[in-house]
């Protein structure tokens, strides 16, 4: 029942203040997308793919491409791609393109000389309220951040100061593992996103700067029935009861899988792929799917790690350097693939700029150069047995 509410929530269009529907107002000044649905839900090609995130004393931290009537938007997010061509260790070649993010029409003008940005696509939420019960000692059993098994892979546990403690927490959400918890990462969305302030986030004007006066003195939808915020702490409970209600994905490789595929898996492993995209945890006792306590067959450690100078986005955030990422879960990739297809995702990894899953395995680089050089180097035969199985998460 709470899931469904907070599945309307999820969906529901916010508008600006002061608006006669009281409730959903309060939306913007600034904002990317007036509803979660926009950015993470199924309406193809009109999903947002991709947003710009900034670290820039004017801008804020996200280009905000949309306003309330009466303010100026920040720009648009364009995105020209450089190509380069890989050769694999057969002779066949593989294209990858890079993405190269630019501001249109800025209206502050020009970005600060030491701004920084990092362009990322919205991860697929299924499964999100299963990772959330994973016991934070079982995440960092996996960590190895002086690599003493020297295996060339280490893995940090992100980290984050607790809002309401100040203590230092274990972060497992986001792409750079910099957020603890799924209230909080939705108060992050309904801020920076969307504008909407909520307690853990009481700014109604959202990303506004100091710099953005006009934006700052902009009508506002805090109400006393919500708490003095655009967002009451019950809506934003909802949301997460809505988030943990998501099924995880359901494998198709795991299961029943054909020779091609059980020769996949054991590549997977046999590269060291699995050394971060650790096969599964076991769900926490908080976990709703009791009395069995389901294996969370996620594919990843929910660590840290260094990926290499490509996909560096050179953008500190929470405890993650401007070269570490979480290793990304592969359960799902099936959907995420037919994402491509339908124009909803621009493609796989943090900015989308892998079109294929061959792609982003050939854009890994740091810790995981070696798993990344063992695939190029297989038979073409072997790659696609591990590209069947991967194809089937
Ligand atoms: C403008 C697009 C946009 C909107 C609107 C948006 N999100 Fe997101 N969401 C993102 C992006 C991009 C990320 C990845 C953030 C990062 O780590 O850089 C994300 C990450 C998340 C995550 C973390 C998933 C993970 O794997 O760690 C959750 C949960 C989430 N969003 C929930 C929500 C909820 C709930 C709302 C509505 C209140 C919402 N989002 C609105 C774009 C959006
Ligand atoms: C050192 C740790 C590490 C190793 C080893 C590793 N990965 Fe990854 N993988 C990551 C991280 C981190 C990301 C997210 C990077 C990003 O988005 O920039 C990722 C992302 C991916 C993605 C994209 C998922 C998505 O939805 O965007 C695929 C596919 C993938 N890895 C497959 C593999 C395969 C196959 C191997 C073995 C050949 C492998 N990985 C080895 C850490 C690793």
């Amino acid at each position: 029942m709470r899931a469904h509410v907070g599945e309307a929530i999820f969906k529901a269009r916010w508008k600006p203040a002061p608006n006669v529907s009281e409730g959903i107002d309060g939306l913007g000044p600034l904002y990317n997308a007036a509803s979660c649905f926009a950015c993470h839900g199924d309406s193809g090609g009109d999903r947002v793919a991709l947003v710009l995130r900034l670290s820039d004393s004017v801008y804020g931290r996200q280009l905000q491409d949309r306003a309330v009537p009466g303010i100026e938007a920040e720009g648009r997010l364009e995105v020209a791609y450089v190509t380069e061509t890989r050769v694999l260790g057969d002779g066949q070649t593989v294209e990858l393109r890079k993405p190269h993010p630019a501001i249109a029409e800025p209206a502050y003008g020009p970005l600060s000389a030491d701004a920084r940005v990092s362009l990322r696509r919205p991860p697929p939420l299924a499964g999100v309220g299963l990772i959330a019960t994973i016991a934070d000692s079982d995440i960092r059993a996996g960590a190895d951040p002086d690599d003493r098994d020297g295996d060339g892979i280490s893995g940090r546990a992100g980290e984050v100061a607790d809002p309401a403690t100040g203590q230092t927490v274990l972060a497992r959400f986001g792409w750079k593992a910099s957020v603890a918890t799924l209230a909080q990462q939705t108060s992050e969305a309904l801020s920076v996103d969307m504008g909407l302030s909520s307690a853990a986030l009481p700014r109604p004007a959202g990303d506004c700067t100091a710099a953005q006066s006009k934006c700052l003195s902009a009508p506002h939808g805090d109400t006393p029935g919500s708490g003095g915020a655009e967002v009451s702490e019950e809506e934003i409970a909802l949301l997460v009861a809505y988030l943990v209600s998501l099924p995880p994905p359901v494998s198709l490789a795991d299961a029943g899988a054909d020779e091609e595929r059980q020769r996949g898996r054991a590549l997977f492993g046999g590269l060291g792929c699995t050394a971060c995209h650790r096969p599964g945890f076991q769900a926490g006792a908080s976990s709703d799917h009791e009395p069995v306590r389901p294996e969370v067959r996620l594919h990843s450690d929910l660590l840290l790690h260094d990926m290499g100078e490509e996909l560096a986005d050179d953008r500190p955030e929470g405890s993650a350097s401007g070269r570490e990422w979480r290793t990304q879960p592969l359960w799902g990739l099936s959907e995420r693939i037919k994402e491509i297809d339908g124009g909803a995702i621009t493609g796989l990894l943090h900015d989308g700029r892998a079109r294929t899953i061959e792609e982003a395995i050939l854009w890994h680089g740091g810790e995981a150069e070696r798993a990344s050089g063992g695939y190029a180097r297989l038979a073409s035969g072997d790659r696609a047995a591990l590209l069947a199985y991967l194809s089937g998460l």
